[in-house]
């Protein structure tokens, strides 16, 4: 058996959505991107989004439409993608990291508030492999020190934390819609906010800083190609037609592997907080106990490849990454807990229509691999 890490879920609708758009003389600019993006307002329980071209591109358009510049220090997690931390950097404004929770893998609210400078003029939260962050706490330490909020949902279109929407924290959210999401445009992102300005921001610097109603070659401000196209867009409205569907799919793969995976001691499964009263799964990430480390599960990963199983080391920590380290001399041991914990993570393969004998292959030849490799 061959199973991939991840698969999208495409169907002969999807597939006509996109023909329809070929055939038709709006490829970009056209009706689908706005359709896409009332979608994603409605889902994030949002009153504005503007659809990009990335995940990245949209964290990047929320860091400067909010203005945040160099001298400035924004707070975030050093266990994530690491676009949520380049966004920082691309406006030479600073990534002030702080450790996150054994549990959930979010950033530790608890540590937040010893960061806090006179230069810090956000939190940049990451709800990490689809799961929330702890808002209650961090909304009310940005409220008691004047600070925006962002919240990076690109893993968790469709979660919910306390029956609060993903995407609706803070000032803005961003979401991703790569081939890995639970929905995908192919390549894509979205901005989600209730505030007008950011809204008009965006979509100004998306489109090279045009305003609204300028002629093709004014340009009121800097600005990117950002755009999204309609063929995207259409591929993105078909998937969402089945949204619930597929979270209800990728909750099932999710809850057969933590049923199997139980069986093995070695293995910590993802734990889901009482808070995230919904879970949109976006990968299924497990940790080795603390009698691994990580060169005994990079032996694993490679044992698991050679049996035709995919894995990968979500997240590698971004503060260890190594521009990150000749930029602000970051070294091994500034963040325990993200460091503990990236270097026993395994994300297993993990997809919407995943069967259950995929499952069955992956979790026996995982309780394999990990009694050869516990020996050694
Ligand atoms: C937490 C997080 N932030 C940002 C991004 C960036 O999205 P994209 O790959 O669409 O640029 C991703 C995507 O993988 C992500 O997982």
């Amino acid at each position: 058996m061959k199973i991939p890490l991840s698969k999208p879920w495409i169907t002969e609708e999807d597939i006509k959505a996109v023909q329809e758009v070929l055939k038709s003389p709006y490829l970009s600019l056209g009706p689908k991107v706005e359709e896409f993006e009332q979608l994603i307002a409605d889902i994030s329980g949002r009153k504005f989004a503007v659809a990009v071209n990335s995940g990245t591109s949209a964290l990047h358009l929320i860091i400067r439409s909010l203005g945040i510049k160099e001298g400035d220090e924004v707070i975030t997690t050093p266990f994530s993608f690491i676009a949520s931390s380049n966004c920082i950097l691309f406006e030479r404004a600073k990534p002030v990291f702080v450790d996150i929770r054994k549990g959930t893998y979010n950033i530790d609210s608890d540590l937040i508030e010893e960061e806090i400078t006179e230069k810090t003029k956000a939190i940049l939260s990451v709800d990490v492999f689809g799961q929330p962050a702890d808002y209650d706490e961090i909304e009310s330490i940005a409220k008691r020190h004047n600070l925006l909020l962002i919240e990076d949902s690109c893993e968790a279109l469709g979660s919910e934390y306390k029956h609060k929407k993903a995407g609706s924290f803070g000032v803005a959210g961003a979401f991703a819609f790569y081939p890995n999401k639970q929905i995908t445009t192919g390549e894509g992102g979205v901005i989600v906010t209730d505030n007008e300005e950011i809204y008009k921001l965006s979509r100004s610097m998306r489109n090279q800083g045009r305003g609204e109603g300028n002629e093709w070659l004014f340009h009121t401000r800097l600005g990117y190609n950002y755009r999204i196209s309609d063929i995207n867009c259409a591929l993105g409205i078909s998937q969402l037609g089945r949204f619930d569907e597929i979270i209800g799919k990728r909750n099932n793969v999710a809850t057969i592997y933590t049923k199997r995976l139980s069986e093995i001691s070695e293995v910590v499964v993802p734990y889901v907080s009482p808070d995230t009263t919904k879970m949109s799964w976006f990968v299924y990430v497990i940790r080795l106990n603390d009698s691994f480390d990580e060169r005994k599960r990079d032996i694993i990963i490679d044992k698991l490849g050679k049996r035709g199983i995919e894995t990968r080391n979500y997240f590698e920590a971004i503060h260890l990454q190594p521009f990150y380290v000749e930029q602000f001399g970051f070294k091994k041991g500034d963040f325990p807990i993200t460091e503990f914990v990236s270097e026993r993570t395994i994300a297993l393969p993990f997809y919407t229509t995943m069967p259950e004998e995929e499952i069955d292959y992956v979790v026996n030849n995982l309780k394999e691999v990990i009694l050869e490799v516990k020996k050694l």
